[in-house]
């Protein structure tokens, strides 16, 4: 019987993995020229921390299991939670504001469809420990530094901001109550990928009534902080909530940002944790789901034992970005496998066992070396080093004579042994 992979997981064959290592090494030098540190978690954790505030969607996906010694677990669907749990056991010794990095290997009990899968990659970009709406500018200038970095242009993707507390004055506004809150805002988040009449009917379904949707809606399309302001004038809080969000749209524009960014209250995030602005990337046409998503959790940290501490921050996963790069052509055409730098050779069978002494000697002082296994005459050998894109054979054609061609030019010089392993075998210095 012929075993499969599991649907929505994927095989990563050497071409395919050249693919996945451009994208996470863009990730990762994006992140350290921004000034962030790597860290990274288990793949496994206690279940209870996906449950305490991520949400019911979340929740609904995760891949759970019992260990023998019925301690219920849970793979992690994302890794926010455990970045708060990391910081809260450390809080008093870690200087803040924290900025940290992680490129995770997900897993979510999602129905398989185009961008998402049950497993895949994320980055995160986090700054905790600051208030300051400079680090959720921040954040948004990171994810638009790596859109940039790999030529998507804005008319190609754009960052669309909105604001959680924002949304929840315009519901309370209208009379929604606080206990249908959390529900409204779940509704809500789905309204991009719905039609009007499946948004009314989810909405009715959870007692909001006609004239409250049509309220909201309005809300949700204002265009600029000023309509905005007028929108939610009477709300609690929503001055503030406003001064934050003209701000963050200053920032942006002051860094280089601006261009990438607009204003969208149609913004709401699926995750419970959020408590401040929130935004998704997605490609202009809006024809694929989000590229990016995050926000400002300021009670997270808290929730899960620790002490009241700002976070922010977001996650990008790597399948709609994948899918994006190859429509628009950005993927490099031919990524190489790491090159060899010498492709050792025999003149003569004879000669075989000081070609494996050679590749050791090489191997040993740091070079990338290899050899053929098979014995075969001297052109067979060279079109192997050819096709493994060796920069250099290094024939030998006595045990004192070596002859070093470039592959590329054709040039060949002849040395001694001892010429050759001066020059060659002896320690690479390291970068
Ligand atoms: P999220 O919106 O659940 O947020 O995921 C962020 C991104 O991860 C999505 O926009 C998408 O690119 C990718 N993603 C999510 N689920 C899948 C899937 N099933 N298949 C492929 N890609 C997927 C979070 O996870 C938050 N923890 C992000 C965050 C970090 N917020 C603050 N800090």
């Amino acid at each position: 019987m012929a075993f499969q992979g599991v649907k929505g997981t994927r095989d990563f064959y050497p071409d395919a993995m050249r693919l996945r290592n451009w994208i996470t090494d863009a990730w990762r030098r994006v992140s350290l020229r921004n000034g962030f540190e790597e860290y990274d978690s288990p793949i496994f954790e206690y279940l209870d921390l996906f449950t305490a505030k991520s949400g019911q969607e979340i929740a609904e996906q995760l891949f759970s299991l019992t260990d023998r010694g019925g301690r219920n677990l849970a793979i992690r669907p994302e890794i926010t939670p455990a970045l708060a749990r990391m910081v809260n056991a450390r809080i008093n010794a870690l200087p803040r504001p924290i900025k940290w990095f992680s490129v995770p290997r997900l897993c979510r009990a999602e129905n398989p469809q185009k961008g998402r899968l049950r497993e895949f990659f994320q980055w995160n970009i986090d700054i905790i420990g600051s208030d300051d709406v400079l680090a959720d500018a921040e954040c948004v200038f990171v994810a638009v530094d790596f859109l940039r970095e790999v030529g998507l242009s804005p008319s190609e993707v754009q960052v669309r901001i909105g604001s959680r507390p924002l949304t929840v004055a315009a519901l309370r506004g209208c009379g929604v109550g606080d206990e249908v809150i959390d529900k409204a805002l779940a509704v809500l988040d789905k309204r991009a990928k719905i039609s009007d009449q499946e948004f009314l009917d989810a909405a009715r379904k959870i007692g909001m009534d006609d004239a409250q949707v049509r309220t909201v809606m309005r809300f949700q399309d204002c265009a600029g902080v000023a309509e905005l302001r007028q929108a939610v004038a009477e709300a609690e809080g929503a001055g503030e909530a406003c001064d934050k969000l003209e701000r963050l749209m200053a920032c942006l524009q002051a860094m280089g940002a601006g261009d990438y960014c607009a204003l969208d209250l149609r913004v709401v995030r699926g995750l419970a944790y959020y408590t401040g602005v929130v935004y998704e990337v997605f490609d202009t046409g809006q024809n694929l789901r989000a590229i990016a998503g995050g926000g400002r959790y300021d009670n997270l940290l808290a929730v899960l034992g620790g002490p009241q501490v700002g976070a922010t921050g977001f996650g990008m996963g790597d399948v709609v970005l994948g899918i994006l790069l190859e429509e628009r052509g950005r993927l490099p055409e031919t990524l190489k496998a790491a090159s060899l730098d010498v492709f050792v050779i025999d003149d003569r069978p004879e000669l075989a066992e000081l070609v494996f002494q050679t590749v050791g000697a090489l191997r040993r002082a740091g070079r990338a070396a290899d050899f053929s296994y098979k014995r075969q005459n001297v052109g067979k050998q060279l079109k192997e080093a050819n096709k493994r894109g060796a920069r250099q054979a290094a024939i030998l054609k006595s045990p004192d004579l070596v002859a070093l061609k470039n592959l590329a030019t054709g040039e060949q010089v002849e040395m001694s042994m001892t010429e050759f392993q001066e020059k060659y075998c002896s320690l690479v210095p390291k970068p």
